[in-house]
């Protein structure tokens, strides 16, 4: 075993990593959506009540458990406690690692194909949804792209924590940041400005419905890369010194900030060009190329975007692919290389189900008529991660001591902390927000409505 784990080289470096696992899909696309479904604004307010009650509580603790045991999941729940049962919590993460990161790539490669078709020909009008019909049905194109993605996610993961994740999210975070930047500031000068800030933050509550604040708190907690170890990975390469209470803040203030200005990004072109903004997973890849074909300078503007969404998919992927390299490196002593190679081409072949969902396998649905893709995502949104969330609050709460936990949160030098007030959300609060996300999305609280 090696003798000194890996570590993050400084605090930026940590928080910027950490929000570029949780800056990704889930905030560039699936927010602005989401919030333009359940009642705009009312639904960013959910979401950011969601944040505190549940996101910051699991981010915290599953940075408590990383640290105090300095081992990926499996590991750590072993380390701290003694007992068959607690580590199956790490198995879990584990095993979600595997199941997101597999179709969470073949995304990854979609966007890899429309950086370089904005390179080549950019977009010409009226042609959008066929170029994408055509895309989707190529089974050599869907795995070749894929096989792309997961690549350049192992060529970074290869060069460890500080000089490989850390290096990267220094780079890639900033860059993102400036594109998002011209792109907000460029469409928020066309003239459906307005309607779309509207469209995207007018609280309307009426609309905030159930099933919209159930959606918000799910959301929270994906968009946050939270409940299957991602983040307790993560903390397990932090220095003993670095605020725990402070990092988390600003990973979640930088999580919600990006979130918002990718919607005031996107809304006001899509009113601006008149084109459906509740296209859902079209949006990206139909929607706004048909918006670059007939915008001026469309095709710069085009190539921006996809990169900038390039940039925030691999920051988010490879915390995935390290969170399953480093449960072989901790825990069956391989080299990072080794694992990182092996393991990234045997999630990529796991992946290739997903690839083919929209082609040759369209037809292999197992329930509710969905394919393979979709049904991977369903169950690992809707169950793998709320599951491991409630496990990882439940083993912060209740199972570890005051004395442990202390011992990451109030260190001498760490004078902010809100130790007190996380204590009651993780040990009441956050269980059963999570427990109810869970019985809703699994139809048994649906007596209740
Ligand atoms: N948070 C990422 C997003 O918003 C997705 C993600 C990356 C993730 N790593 C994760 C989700 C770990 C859950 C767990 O797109």
């Amino acid at each position: 075993m090696a003798l000194h784990r890996e570590q993050w080289a400084s605090k930026l470096g940590f928080v910027l990593a950490a929000a570029g696992s949780a800056i990704g899909l889930g905030n560039i696309w699936r927010f602005p959506y989401k919030a333009g479904q359940y009642g705009g604004g009312a639904f960013v307010v959910a979401y950011i009540v969601s944040v505190f009650i549940i996101g910051i509580p699991v981010m915290i603790a599953e940075f408590i458990i990383g640290r105090s045991a300095q081992k990926s999941p499996v590991g750590a729940f072993r380390v701290l406690r003694d007992s068959k049962y607690w580590p199956l919590v790490g198995w879990l993460g584990l095993a979600t690692g595997f199941v997101i990161l597999s179709y969470y790539s073949v995304v990854g490669g979609w966007i890899i194909k429309y950086i370089v078709v904005s390179i080549t020909s950019g977009f010409q009008t009226g042609t959008a949804s066929a170029n994408f019909t055509t895309f989707l049905a190529s089974p050599w194109q869907q795995v070749l792209w894929h096989a792309i993605f997961m690549f350049i996610n192992i060529l970074i993961v290869r060069g460890g924590i500080s000089s490989g994740i850390e290096k990267w999210s220094k780079v890639l975070m900033p860059a993102l940041l400036i594109i998002l930047m011209i792109l907000m500031i460029n469409s928020l000068m066309t003239a459906g400005a307005g309607e779309g800030i509207r469209f995207l933050l007018k609280p309307d509550f009426s609309q905030l419905t159930r099933a919209g604040m159930l959606e918000a708190l799910g959301h929270a907690f994906f968009s946050l890369s939270l409940g299957m170890g991602a983040m307790l990975t993560y903390g397990s390469y932090l220095d003993k010194n670095i605020n725990i209470s402070t990092s988390s803040l600003e990973i979640v203030i930088l999580n919600t900030f990006y979130a918002i200005m990718a919607g005031l990004m996107i809304f006001p072109i899509v009113f601006t060009y008149n084109v459906n903004p509740n296209a859902g997973p079209g949006l990206f890849f139909i929607t706004l190329p048909e918006v670059f074909a007939r915008m001026p300078g469309g095709q710069v503007v085009g190539l921006a975007f996809f990169l900038l969404v390039a940039f925030a998919a691999i920051t988010s992927a490879i915390s995935l692919l390290e969170v399953v390299v480093s449960f072989f490196i901790d825990e069956l002593n391989w080299s990072r290389k080794k694992a990182d190679y092996i393991l990234g081409t045997v999630i990529f072949l796991v992946g290739i189900p997903s690839a083919l969902s929209f082609n040759a396998w369209s037809g292999f649905t197992l329930f509710g008529g969905k394919n393979i893709f979709d049904q991977l995502d369903m169950l690992a949104t809707n169950f793998m991660l709320p599951i491991g969330g409630l496990f990882i609050a439940v083993f912060a709460g209740w199972i570890l001591t005051h004395g442990e936990k202390e011992a990451e949160i109030k260190r001498v030098e760490n004078t902010f902390h809100f130790y007190d007030i996380w204590h009651v959300l993780i040990k009441y609060l956050t269980p059963v927000a999570l427990l109810i996300v869970l019985l809703y999305t699994t139809g048994l609280l649906s007596f209740f409505e």
